[in-house]
C-alpha cells in the first residue's frame, strides 16, 4: 500500500490590505503571531498592498490555523498560508512553471483565487488576470486538482506580487474573504443617496453570516441610524423593509423619505434614546473612536438595540493601537454588565481611514 501523501507545510502568512495600511496590518499580524507563540519575521513594504510573515520554521497548516485565526485580523482583506513561491516567471509562458509548482504541492483545491496587490501596478495586471484565470482554471481542472464540489478542500491562492513573482497559498473559505483580493464587486444602487451606502452593503455581506442576515434584516423590524444624512446607510435598511429612525441635523434624501419607512429627527445622536428597543442601531457619525465605542457598547448592553454596525474613524497614525483601545472600552462596559458578546471588526474594501464593526450580545 502507498503511504498517504504528507500535506505541504506552511512557510508563512500573507495578508492583503489597502495600500498604505501595511504598518497596521504588520503590527496586527505580529501581535497575533506573538499571542499564538508562532515565531517568524515580517516583511512589509509601504504601499505594496500586502504584508508577509515568514515563519522561522515551516509548520503543519492545521496546527498553524488552530493557533492563529486569520479571519479575526482587522486589516487583512484577504489572507492565506504561504506554501510556495516562484521568482522570474517567464513572460511568454507562466502557465507551465505555475502548474509544475502547484502539482508538486500534492493537494487538491475547492477554488482558485488569482490575485494581485490592490495597487496601480497590480491593476495593470488585471487584463492579464482576466485572460490567464480561465486558462489556469482549465489546466487545474484537467489535472484533476480543482474540485468545486468539495468545499472542505482548501482554496488555492495564486498571488502575483508582480508580473514575474507568484506566491502560492492556501486558505479555508471560513478564514478569508469569498472575493478574490477581498474586493466585492458591488453595484451602486440607483436610488441610494450616497456612495457610502456601499460601506453598509459590504458590512452586511462581510460581517454577518447568511443566516444572520436573513434573521435580522426583515421587513417590519425597527432600526436607528445615528448620523444618517443624506441616507446611504438608511437606504440599505429601508430597501430591506426595516422601519428606520434617522438621527441627524442634516437633510435626508427624498428617495429615502419616499419609502414611507423613515422617521427623521434633527437631534443629537449622543443624547437621543429610542422609546422602545430596536433590532438594529447603525452609526456613521464622524467622531472620535473613543467616544463612539462606549456609546455603541451602551446601546447594546442596555438593550436599546440588539445589534449594531458602526464605523470607527481612524485619521490617526497608530490605528492598530486605537482599535485595541476601543476593544478595551467595549469590553469594560460588557464586563460591567456581565454580558457575553460578539465583536467583529474589519477594514472593508469600501472603508478608507476607518474600520467597520459588528457588535451584539452572544
Ligand atoms: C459620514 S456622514 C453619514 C453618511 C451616511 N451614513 C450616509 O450613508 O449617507 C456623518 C453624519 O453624521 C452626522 N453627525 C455628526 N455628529 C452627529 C451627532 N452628534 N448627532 C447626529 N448626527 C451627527 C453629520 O451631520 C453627518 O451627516
Amino acid at each position: 500500500m502507498q503511504p498517504a501523501p504528507t500535506p505541504c507545510l506552511s512557510t508563512g502568512i500573507l495578508v492583503q490590505c489597502r495600500p498604505g495600511f501595511e504598518p497596521d496590518a504588520s503590527l496586527e499580524l505580529q501581535a497575533a503571531a506573538r499571542a499564538a507563540r508562532v515565531e517568524g519575521s515580517i516583511t512589509e513594504v509601504i504601499n505594496s498592498g500586502f504584508a508577509l510573515f515568514q515563519l522561522s520554521v515551516p509548520a503543519p497548516r492545521d496546527e498553524l490555523r488552530r493557533r492563529l485565526d486569520l479571519s479575526r485580523l482587522v486589516f487583512s482583506r484577504q489572507g492565506f498560508q504561504m506554501v510556495g513561491s516562484l521568482e522570474d516567471l517567464p513572460e511568454k509562458d507562466r502557465l507551465s512553471p505555475l502548474m509544475s509548482a502547484i502539482t508538486a504541492l500534492g493537494e487538491r483545491f475547492s477554488a482558485l483565487l488569482l490575485e494581485t496587490p490592490d495597487t496601480n501596478d497590480g491593476k495593470q495586471q488585471s487584463g492579464f488576470l482576466r485572460r490567464f484565470g480561465p486558462l489556469l482554471e482549465e489546466a487545474l481542472g484537467k489535472a484533476g486538482l480543482l474540485r468545486s464540489d468539495s468545499p472542505h478542500l482548501p482554496r488555492l491562492h495564486v498571488f502575483l506580487a508582480d508580473s514575474r513573482r507568484a506566491l502560492l497559498g492556501l486558505s479555508l473559505a471560513s478564514e478569508g474573504s469569498a472575493w478574490p483580493m477581498g474586493i466585492p464587486r458591488l453595484r451602486m444602487p440607483k436610488e441610494a443617496p450616497s456612495r457610502s451606502t456601499l460601506k453598509l452593503a459590504e458590512a452586511i455581506m462581510g460581517l454577518l453570516t447568511a443566516d444572520e442576515q436573513k434573521a435580522t434584516l426583515r421587513p417590519g423590524l425597527l432600526a436607528v441610524d445615528l448620523g444618517a444624512s443624506p441616507g446611504g446607510w438608511t437606504w440599505q435598511l429601508v430597501s430591506r423593509g426595516l422601519r428606520v429612525t434617522a438621527i441627524d441635523n442634516g437633510p435626508m434624501a427624498p428617495s429615502v423619505a419616499a419609502t414611507g419607512l423613515l422617521e427623521h429627527l434633527r437631534v443629537d445622536g449622543f443624547a437621543w434614546k429610542p422609546r422602545k428597543p430596536v433590532e438594529w442601531m447603525v452609526c456613521d457619525m464622524v467622531e472620535q473612536p473613543s467616544r463612539i465605542a462606549p456609546l455603541m457598547a451602551e446601546w447594546v448592553a442596555s438593550g436599546r438595540c440588539r445589534r449594531s454596525i458602526f464605523n470607527l474613524k481612524l485619521p490617526m497614525k497608530r490605528r492598530y493601537d486605537e482599535i485595541e483601545r476601543c476593544r478595551a472600552l467595549i469590553d469594560q462596559r460588557m464586563r460591567a454588565g456581565n454580558i457575553k458578546y460578539i465583536l467583529r471588526i474589519k477594514h472593508l474594501y469600501h472603508d478608507r481611514e476607518e474600520v467597520t464593526c459588528y457588535l451584539t450580545r452572544r
